[in-house]
């Protein structure tokens, strides 16, 4: 087994707030995991440090082979996040946003431009959210635009931190569809946060459960019945 991304022993406090005890998390390539815990568990500090936005205290983090903080910059073009509240940037609209690491990797304008639409056709927005500010989208066609932007220069690594939220179950389904089709179009890995625990098994291929700062369980989502945990037990 080859992992895409490997965190072994990552620590991570917030003054006396310790958030991550102990990861030890190896990701498979070419698959989607679910990652799922309880709410402020430290699901997306988990992300952030293995997309090297956020500096871990201890332990190691490789991602496509790479674990040297100094390799970290020639891998962003590979790495793909949707953070949990978009974080798009208000100064551009939304075909910007999309096209902005595709221009800053070397893709000349018009072709970004281009292929931006493309993305933002691919995950149900047409020209018009194109062209509009994000602040004028619903929330909604906000995470879709996230999403457009994380899958933009088909990176290896995808990131995405609830890129399902508010939307309805139908959309829901159809972005977790596409999400899977990228990871087996493009050779691509997974790490998805999840807060909607029905049906893993048909929308993953892992599963991974944090609580107490350490992943509690990690295994095939066929076997997620398997898991003691009030989370999954109230589903
Ligand atoms: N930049 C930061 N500075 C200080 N504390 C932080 C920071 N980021 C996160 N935390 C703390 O880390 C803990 C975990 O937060 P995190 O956002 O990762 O939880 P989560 O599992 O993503 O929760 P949710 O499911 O609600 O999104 C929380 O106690 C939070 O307050
Ligand atoms: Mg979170």
């Amino acid at each position: 087994m080859t992992a895409t991304l490997s965190l072994h022993h990552v620590e991570k406090t917030f003054g006396e707030n310790r958030v991550l005890c102990g990861i030890d998390l190896d990701i498979e390539d070419g698959t989607t995991t679910a990652l799922i815990g309880p709410s402020g568990g430290g699901k997306s500090v988990l992300l952030k440090c293995a997309a090297g936005l956020l500096r871990t205290d201890a332990g190691n983090i490789s991602v496509l082979g790479h674990s040297d903080v100094a390799d970290w910059e020639p891998l962003r073009a590979n790495i793909g996040m949707l953070f949990q509240r978009n974080a798009l940037f208000d100064s551009m609209n939304v075909w910007q946003n999309v096209a902005f690491a595709l221009q800053r990797h070397g893709m000349r304008f018009a072709e970004a431009q281009t292929e931006a639409f493309r993305l933002l056709t691919m995950v149900g927005l047409d020209q018009r959210a194109g062209n509009a500010a994000p602040g004028a989208l619903s929330g909604g066609m906000r995470k879709r635009a996230a999403l457009a932007r994380a899958i933009a220069g088909s990176p290896k690594l995808l990131l995405l931190d609830d890129p399902t939220a508010g939307l309805d179950p139908v959309l829901a389904a159809s972005m977790e569809q596409l999400i899977r089709h990228l990871v087996r179009q493009q050779g691509a890995t997974a790490l998805v946060v999840t807060a909607d625990v029905h049906n893993l098994n048909e929308r993953f291929d892992s599963v991974a459960l944090l609580d107490d700062g350490r992943i509690i369980w990690h295994g095939p989502s066929d076997q997620v019945s398997a898991i003691d945990h009030a989370l999954l037990v109230a589903a």
